[in-house]
């Protein structure tokens, strides 16, 4: 080992381990942490010790990093990061940067932020986007934290991140945990987009009656179109993957109860808070808790006689008509996203660059696909537009796939599916688009029984009307 290493990381994992390679084929010399001392030896097989050095002892490692000292964490989430934290502070000085790498809530970041600063650390909540392929070759990165910490670790950043036309997948999202906050939302649209394609496959499966290698096929298929993506692509991979354990395709074999660790929840949850509706959000969130009541699923099947399964005739008109759906939901998706992040920049002052998530979320990330490159240029004409249901082109987007989205539910419904997200993409566009809602109702309701007042279309004030009462 040498002295003077440019970054430390902490976690070796995949993640960690990764990128550390990512950064070292960039030009930076890493020395990596661990205790477990098995991914401290597979680290160092790595490289040679003049760029690449591991070791399992705290200070060993500090003493290894040139001064100031930025180390990156890439450990779960929650209690972990501050165990960590509270095991370096002993060997950090003024001046030294951690950079939260993981996936922590943005309100934990905060908290950090502010503790760390008593001490004179920058403290910086990083979202890094891209599983481990993108840990290695090149990320989607959104920063947050102070501008001085950024200004020292942005080469590197922008070093090892993914780029599109050359443009790299970083940009200073804002003050704070604006990073943090950035990369929640982005899993929660990650979230919208799974549950998806997942009711696509669903209706292509039981209306069309397709197998997996039809599967195959029509996804790759939409993925040199409108709907190209990372998550088509690997949809379409996954259909022709074979299972190891047995005769059968592996995507058959896989029980359908869906994890998650929690960010499109906390997204969810964060909308509610803001009053900010993301409805193909919840209900991918809700959707993966349902799949996860298995016992109930498997009663409920016995007890609840659904409708008559009808197969479409025309296979080639439903696909087609499917995949402007699938079009349609993507963007109101993304709209969903992009109205919580201009909500959020609002609300905690993290004056965040629309056009700039637009545009580092094209590369790199889960979420990336064509649509961004759309949704980039309707905040470059506009940075301040508050719905991208506003933006002309996005809207003659939406106008003219709606019809085909119309369809899919109605196919889907018909046949007795759980087509939740198409359902809710649909109502994002109608509930928006419909001049008169039937709120007044709900007025009329709330003054009825609680006093609690309305609003008049033809005077200003509130008002309260002593009911009809019933006996
Ligand atoms: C990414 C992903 C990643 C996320 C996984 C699993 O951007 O690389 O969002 O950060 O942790 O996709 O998330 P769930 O376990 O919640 O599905």
């Amino acid at each position: 080992m040498k002295k003077g290493y440019d970054y430390g990381m902490v976690g070796l994992g995949t993640m960690g381990g990764n990128l550390a390679l990512n950064m070292n084929d960039n030009g930076f010399s890493v020395c990596g942490y661990d205790k477990d001392e098995k991914k401290v030896t597979g680290f160092l097989e790595h490289g040679d010790a003049e760029n690449i050095y591991a070791t399992a002892d705290i200070k060993t490692f500090t003493d290894s990093l040139q001064s100031p000292k930025v180390i990156i964490l890439l450990v779960p989430a929650g209690k972990i990061v501050d165990a960590v934290i509270s095991d370096l502070l002993p060997f950090l000085m003024e001046g030294d940067i951690i950079i939260d790498g993981g996936n922590s809530h943005f309100t934990d970041t905060q908290k950090r932020i502010l503790d760390l600063a008593d001490k004179k650390i920058d403290f910086m909540g990083v979202g890094i986007s891209g599983g481990e392929h993108g840990a290695r070759f090149g990320p989607s990165i959104m920063p947050g934290g102070s501008v001085d910490a950024y200004s020292i670790v942005e080469k590197m950043l922008v070093a090892i991140s993914a780029k599109v036309d050359d443009v790299p997948c970083v940009a200073y999202m804002g003050k704070g945990a604006a990073g943090h906050y950035v990369k929640m939302v982005h899993n929660g649209i990650e979230y919208g987009m799974m549950q998806l394609i997942a009711e696509t496959y669903q209706l292509l499966k039981v209306n069309l009656e397709l197998d997996n290698d039809a599967m195959h096929k029509i996804f790759a298929q939409w993925n040199k179109g409108i709907l190209k993506s990372y998550l088509i692509a690997i949809t379409a991979n996954i259909f022709v993957q074979k299972d190891d354990l047995s005769d059968k395709q592996l995507i058959d074999v896989i029980k359908d109860t869906a994890q998650q660790k929690g960010t499109g929840g906390w997204t969810s949850l964060e909308a509610l808070e803001l009053r900010v509706p993301i409805p193909v959000i919840d209900l991918a969130v809700a959707m993966r808790d349902m799949s996860a009541y298995e016992n109930i699923r498997s009663e409920a099947h016995q007890l609840l006689k659904g409708p008559t399964i009808e197969i479409f005739q025309n296979t080639q008109g439903f696909i087609d008509s499917l995949e402007r759906a699938l079009y349609f939901s993507f963007i109101s998706t993304y709209a969903q996203g992009f109205a919580l992040l201009s909500a959020a920049s609002e609300q905690y002052q993290f004056n965040l660059n629309l056009k700039n998530i637009a545009t580092i979320w094209r590369g790199g990330c889960i979420i990336r696909s064509a649509i961004l490159e759309d949704i980039r240029f309707a905040f470059s004409e506009n940075d301040k537009l508050s719905s991208l249901l506003l933006n002309k082109e996005i809207a003659k987007k939406l106008i003219e796939n709606q019809d085909s989205a119309r369809s899919a539910v109605i196919s889907g419904v018909k046949n007795g599916l759980p087509i939740a997200g198409l359902m809710s993409a649909l109502l994002y566009f109608d509930a928006f688009r419909n001049i008169a809602i039937p709120a007044n109702l709900i007025q009329a309701q709330r003054d009825f029984f609680g006093a609690h007042t309305y609003e008049r279309i033809d005077k200003e004030g509130k008002f309260h009307t002593n009911w009809n009462q019933i006996n």
